[in-house]
């Protein structure tokens, strides 16, 4: 039996959300005592104190941007209203912020800009002209400026979907090579919204991700989903070896509160996450279905509605947990 007081390598790997490499890095770094399980000598326990310990650390980002993917390998849960919406809170409170359509299904692109500023024919302009060499990235970004604020912004198109038939090998790592390397970006913040898939693109964005937020519906099916969601991070961070993509957190989107449904599934999922759960909801509200007609976010389009209040407070958790995860 092992003790309470001891834990596994693996048990350690999924409590910290770090891949075996980077666990292995830790231990060898920081000389973590061990000692053996009674009943396999062969396998190493570790102090469940200093583990816990370790998690408190924080996680160090060189660049000045915090990149952020919204997912979900299920459609309809709000991920595309999400990234836009925290975009535009983020940029209302006053920082630079990049935001990526990284969907082929360019929901992103088609709620922010009219028909003839989005990518026409040509391939210039998304993701996929970029990974082709054709298109620098800063070419990629298009100004979109409100009244209050501006929102930078990459478009998508149909056409990105040929990333998923190009060399997975380079394209995978590409955004996170870029980023990585990017010392003059003028980015607090940078935003990636993907399509519900296991492709090349989704891939490509968790692991050029810090970290990563996943919108759940309140249905049962959606919340079994999150558990694919983990074990794709665990196997992006293997791809990474390091800490990143950290999971920042599952949050309730469409919540109709009278809807016994919705309530359960917000009690099994804080159950399931009880430290990776943000308290903000999303209700359901029919302000922000109408905002993508009106081509701008939901914090200007509807500024009092229950919908726009929701996300202004799931921005802030959102910002305070990036803080206090990088101790900043
Ligand atoms: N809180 C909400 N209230 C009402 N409708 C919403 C809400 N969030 C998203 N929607 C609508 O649900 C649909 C799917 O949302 P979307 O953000 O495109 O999801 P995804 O990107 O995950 O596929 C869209 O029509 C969107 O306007
Ligand atoms: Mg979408």
């Amino acid at each position: 039996m092992v003790s309470s007081e001891f834990i596994s390598a693996t048990e350690a790997c999924e409590f910290l959300g770090i891949s075996p490499d980077t666990f292995r890095r830790i231990v060898r770094d920081m000389n973590l005592p061990t000692t053996s399980d009674p009943t396999d000598a062969r396998v190493k326990l570790y102090n469940r104190a200093a583990i816990t310990a370790l998690k408190q650390q924080p996680l160090i980002i060189p660049t000045r941007h915090r990149v952020v993917t919204l997912s979900n390998n299920k459609g309809g849960v709000s991920k595309t209203t999400s990234a836009i919406s925290l975009a535009a809170e983020a940029a209302a409170d006053g920082l630079k912020v990049l935001l990526i359509d990284a969907a082929p299904q360019a929901s992103a692109t088609i709620s922010l800009l009219d028909e003839a500023e989005r990518p026409q024919e040509t391939d210039h302009g998304i993701l996929l002209s970029w990974l082709k060499g054709d298109t620098p990235f800063q070419e990629l970004i298009t100004p979109i400026v409100f009244r209050q604020f501006q929102i930078d912004f990459i478009p998508s198109s149909p056409k990105n979907d040929q990333i998923d038939r190009a060399n997975p090998l380079e394209a995978v790592p590409a955004l996170r090579e870029f980023f990585e390397s990017w010392d003059d970006s003028p980015y607090d913040y940078i935003f990636i919204d993907t399509d519900p898939s296991f492709g090349t693109l989704v891939s490509m964005a968790q692991v050029g991700s810090h970290f990563v937020i996943c919108p759940v519906q309140a249905d049962v099916l959606s919340v079994d989903g999150t558990i694919q969601l983990t074990r794709q991070l665990q196997r992006a961070r293997n791809l990474t070896k390091s800490q990143f993509p950290a999971l920042l957190g599952f949050f309730l989107a469409r919540f109709d509160p009278r809807k016994r449904v919705c309530k359960e599934a917000l009690d099994t999922l804080r159950a399931a996450y009880p430290e990776s759960v943000f308290e903000a909801v999303i209700p359901e509200n029919v302000r922000v279905t109408e905002s993508p007609s009106q081509k701008a976010p939901i914090n200007l389009t509807a500024p009092d509605s229950k919908g726009a209040i929701a996300y202004k407070a799931l921005w802030k958790e959102v910002r305070a947990r990036v803080e206090r995860t990088t101790g900043a």
